[in-house]
């Protein structure tokens, strides 16, 4: 179809949405950067889980990943070429600590990340940075992981060294990205790094990981006085899968542990009673001070925003007694997860009613389809286009009502290592071919610099 003929049926522009909106794209350390072995770099949980067996689809790992380490001016220059005016990008710990704690920094790291930055700048991207975006140096896992309340004090010390280092420049920080993520798949359902499958751990590294970003702001704020902090949390719209009472009150618990575990914490009310009921022995030890740390009040909300999830009852299913369902006939991505533009508006319409963040960003939103590169050279992702174009109509939708969302993250800008899937599902708006490095914006991508280069 004509470019024109879609954009009248969308109807859709950048002009639609304030003027100062936050028009960006994601990524994360591990997943792009490769040069596992240079710059002094330690070496990470990932580095470790991807070298087990048969813990990644395509045994492959982010050793070289996209190489972003090498060809970042290059990567940056596309960023620019869409249009976008924010870039969201992580930095790996292990090139900084090698080995989680120092008395010194590693030198070469932080010049990595301060010429990145500066890039940015140069390019008239803002950049916003993620301190934590998984990959835990392996010495600290060694030691215990974030179950361990010390790793806590590491964290700390990193987030320190790098708010001084690089917060004359950075002034968007990000403290966890998506902590149910790392708790839960990581040390629970053991499908990412480090593996472990163990409820309880699953638990206390929660409390660590909200404590840690709680303990993180006043050190943020004080190396970087006009700072704005956040987290970007997973947070997802559910529906019990019939109306049963038993799916209904499932839903709650699930809700309970996915959703309301991090908001309540996060917005000084404590963990959710109901559900601190359910864990029984498994809930973590939490010290005299601990919920006013996490409560600490941030400058915004970060929201990934990907599916929503359709709950059972399941009494034979661990502590939750709780079951995803995939209901048939849904639209879904090629990972499986289901599109639900409404589910984004019926989320944030939730989030803005019942926690009140004064500034919420979407930090990150996208699609896996499996692409194929034409003979015309092109990538014809029609369906990540459509993805993101209905995306965007629903973040409209949610500026209508009122809703205080002040940037939008797609995820990705490149094609890149996606965790335990390894290179097998594609999010990028850009194609990344991992043979020879080659980068092609894709339809999705061209679409995206068209909207935001006001060419429609
Ligand atoms: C999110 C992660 C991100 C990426 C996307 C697809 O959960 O934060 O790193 O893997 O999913």
């Amino acid at each position: 179809m004509p470019k024109a003929n879609i954009n009248e049926q969308l109807n859709l522009r950048r002009t639609d949405f304030p003027a100062n909106f936050r028009w960006g794209s994601s990524t994360s350390s591990y997943q792009i950067e490769g040069a596992a072995q240079e710059g002094g770099r330690g070496e990470s949980i990932w580095d470790r889980f991807t070298s087990m067996p048969g813990k990644i689809r395509d045994a492959s790992s982010g050793a070289v990943a996209c190489d972003h380490y090498h060809r970042w001016p290059a990567d940056l220059d596309l960023a620019q070429s869409l249009g976008t005016n924010a870039y969201r990008f992580s930095i790996a710990w292990p090139r900084i600590f090698p080995n989680g704690r120092a008395a010194k920094p590693n030198a070469q790291g932080l010049d990595f990340y301060s010429r990145l930055v500066e890039g940015m700048l140069e390019r008239g991207l803002e950049p916003w940075a993620t301190l934590y975006h998984w990959d835990l140096p392996q010495a600290l896992q060694d030691q215990g992981g974030w179950a361990q309340r010390e790793t806590v004090d590491a964290f700390l010390a990193y987030t320190d060294v790098m708010t001084r280092h690089l917060g004359d420049r950075v002034k968007n920080w990000i403290t966890h990205n998506e902590p149910w993520c790392t708790a839960f798949i990581g040390n629970f359902e053991g499908h990412h790094a480090p593996g472990l499958k163990d409820f309880k751990v699953a638990m206390q590294v929660c409390h660590h990981l909200l404590v840690s970003h709680g303990l993180a702001i006043p050190v943020i704020r004080r190396n970087v006085p006009d700072a704005r902090v956040g987290a970007a949390l997973s947070l997802h719209p559910l529906r019990a899968a019939s109306d049963r009472a038993e799916d209904v009150a499932a839903t709650q618990r699930h809700d309970g542990l996915r959703n309301r575990w991090f908001l309540d914490a996060l917005y000084g009310r404590g963990y959710p009673q109901d559900i601190w009921a359910v864990l029984g022995s498994n809930a973590p030890q939490v010290a005299p001070n601990d919920m006013n740390v996490i409560a600490t009040p941030t400058d915004f909300l970060g929201v990934n925003y990907y599916f929503p999830e359709n709950v059972a009852d399941a009494p034979s299913q661990g502590v939750m007694q709780t079951r995803v369902v995939e209901l048939e006939n849904i639209e879904r991505t090629d990972f499986g997860w289901e599109v639900s533009p409404e589910g984004m508006v019926e989320l944030l319409a939730r989030v803005a009613r019942d926690y009140h963040p004064e500034h919420i960003f979407l930090t990150e939103n996208g699609s896996t389809y499996d692409d194929l590169v034409s003979p015309d050279g092109v990538v014809h992702d029609v369906k990540r286009r459509d993805y993101l174009q209905r995306h965007l109509k629903a973040l409209h939708q949610i500026l209508q009502l009122g809703i205080p969302v002040e940037g939008y993250f797609a995820w990705s800008l490149l094609d890149n290592f996606e965790w335990a899937e390894g290179y097998v599902r594609r999010f990028g708006l850009t194609h990344v071919d991992f043979q020879t490095q080659q980068r092609r914006l894709k339809a999705s991508g061209l679409w995206y610099q068209a909207f935001l280069r006001g060419e429609f």
